[in-house]
């Protein structure tokens, strides 16, 4: 039998991807997305177990020992990859769950591709846990996997966390088996999700799909209590922080301010290239204030990063069509020699690279139409530990409801987008500092650690303080 972990943590992902390159070298890559960015620091102090997707597809590589984390990864066939990953996953359920922003599509074989491959995340969770161990399962890939474990180990805590929006009963009830993934997440002992409402829709749910009566924040299922609470979730303070203080990145931050033109404002857009993120609804609004004259490509610029994402999906590769189309049209217009109003730059950058470009950046813009909480929101807060800096927020993500302070907007507004824009850039230097002070204390007084504390608080966690193997 292999080795067994009082702490075990289930996602899609494993915090790292194996890459092959070009010379057929292996190597791992930090994998993107706001789950890995979350978990990692959680993980590592527990000296937990991940089961998680290392990205390819074939066998599994072999576990491994990472930062003080011991890997375990799952293994996906090319039709998996497909059917479970890029069809259920990510054509079905993200786009349902996100408001139905893009129309979500519904097959049957996809279906059943989740179930087996949530099937063998639930076998290798069962493998590994001590007895009584605390197993915490995460993200809309995996919602039947809470069930499907407690059928074979009534012993453990499970507890299981959306990382995404849960969507309002009307939407929910689109999916066809839409009874088994609320059976499937009624496994757990406790549902966290970002906001209250995600809360409040499954536990309506759990009336109008079983008949069963929710009270207050808990639910009786087969005679046991299931708890639906909302846990918002958070960054790495501390990592920012340091970061942000380190003399090499604050030099790359000047070296990039210089290189984007000296007085030139900067304008920052971090992403995956993801159709939820309202990059397009962003470029417009840039777009008609260079073409109505209220904004200069001699005197701002606009960087866009947009990390590659689900490519093989048909609706993110048009999406990355239309943005660089975009792009092209901006800079056509509205350029000079020299002189580009959008930098796009459409890659994966490492941490520090990032946090140069956040210190860099006169505005942030988080303009998602709908986005369960938005790190990046909170890391650009985070980052400005001498309170400058301004954030444009939508009001449409998990974070505005803890950020008041931002200059908040509902991006399908683009008047309103415009006004955000100018109004960041223009907002005399005491309300910025205020405004960044009281946006710094909230994420620094709610950091990632508090999160997962209290969520592993909430779900009656035993014995946190004997982290590692049994
Ligand atoms: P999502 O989970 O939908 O991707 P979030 O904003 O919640 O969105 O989290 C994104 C995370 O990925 C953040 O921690 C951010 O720093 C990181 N990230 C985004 N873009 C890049 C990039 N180009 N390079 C490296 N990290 C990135
Ligand atoms: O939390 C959002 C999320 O979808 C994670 O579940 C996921 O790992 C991340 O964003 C990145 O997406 P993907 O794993 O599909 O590359």
């Amino acid at each position: 039998m292999s080795e067994q972990y009082r702490f075990v943590v289930v996602a899609n992902r494993l915090p790292v991807d194996e890459v092959v390159g070009a010379d057929g070298e292996r190597a791992w890559t930090r994998s993107p997305g706001g789950l890995v960015s979350a978990l990692h620091p959680t993980v590592r102090a527990r000296r937990g177990a991940w089961i998680g997707w290392a990205g390819g597809t074939g066998d599994a590589p072999e576990p491994f020992e990472l930062d003080g984390m011991r890997l375990y990864p799952v293994g996906l066939s090319s039709e998996e990859v497909d059917y479970y990953y890029e069809g259920e996953s990510n054509a079905t359920i993200w786009p349902l769950y996100h408001d139905a922003v893009e129309t979500p599509a519904f097959h049957r074989h996809w279906r059943e591709a989740y179930r087996r491959v949530n099937q063998r995340f639930a076998d290798a969770a069962a493998e590994l846990a001590a007895p009584g161990a605390t197993v915490w399962v995460h993200d809309y890939q995996l919602q039947l996997v809470p069930a499907m474990l407690r059928a074979r180990r009534p012993d453990l805590r499970i507890g299981f966390f959306l990382h995404i929006p849960f969507p309002p009963v009307e939407l929910f009830m689109q999916l066809p088996w839409r009874t088994q993934v609320l059976r499937g997440l009624l496994g757990a002992d406790l549902v966290g999700f970002q906001r209250p409402g995600g809360a409040e829709n499954f536990l309506r749910l759990t009336r109008t799909l079983l008949g069963l009566e929710p009270e207050g924040d808990h639910v009786v299922v087969d005679g046991r209590t299931v708890t639906a609470r909302a846990f918002p979730i958070s960054i790495d303070v501390a990592e920012m922080e340091r970061l942000a203080a380190d003399p090499r990145i604050r030099q790359r931050a000047a070296e990039l301010s210089e290189e984007l033109g000296g007085r030139r404002r900067l304008l920052l857009g971090v992403d995956r290239l993801d159709y939820t993120k309202g990059i397009e609804h962003r470029l417009k609004a840039y777009r008609e204030l260079l073409a109505e004259g209220r904004l200069s490509a001699k005197d701002v610029v606009l960087v866009q990063v947009a990390t590659p994402s689900r490519l093989r999906v048909a609706q993110y590769r048009q999406l990355r069509e239309r943005v660089e189309r975009e792009v092209g049209r901006i800079n056509g217009e509205y350029g000079e020699v020299g002189l580009a109003p959008v930098h796009y730059l459409f890659r994966a950058y490492d941490r520090e690279e990032l946090l140069a470009l956040y210190l860099a950046a006169d505005v942030m813009l988080v303009t998602p139409l709908r986005d369960g909480m938005n790190l990046v929101a909170k890391e650009y807060v985070a980052a400005r530990t001498d309170h400058t800096g301004a954030l444009v927020l939508s009001e449409f993500t998990g974070a505005a409801a803890e950020l008041p302070e931002a200059f908040g907007v509902n991006p399908h507004d683009v008047d309103g987008l415009k006004e955000a824009f100018v109004q960041a850039l223009e907002v005399p230097d005491d309300e910025r500092r205020a405004r960044m002070r009281r946006m710094r204390e909230q994420v620094c007084a709610h950091d990632v650690t508090r999160w997962a504390r209290e969520f592993l608080e909430a779900l009656g966690e035993r014995d946190p303080a004997v982290p590692g193997p049994r």
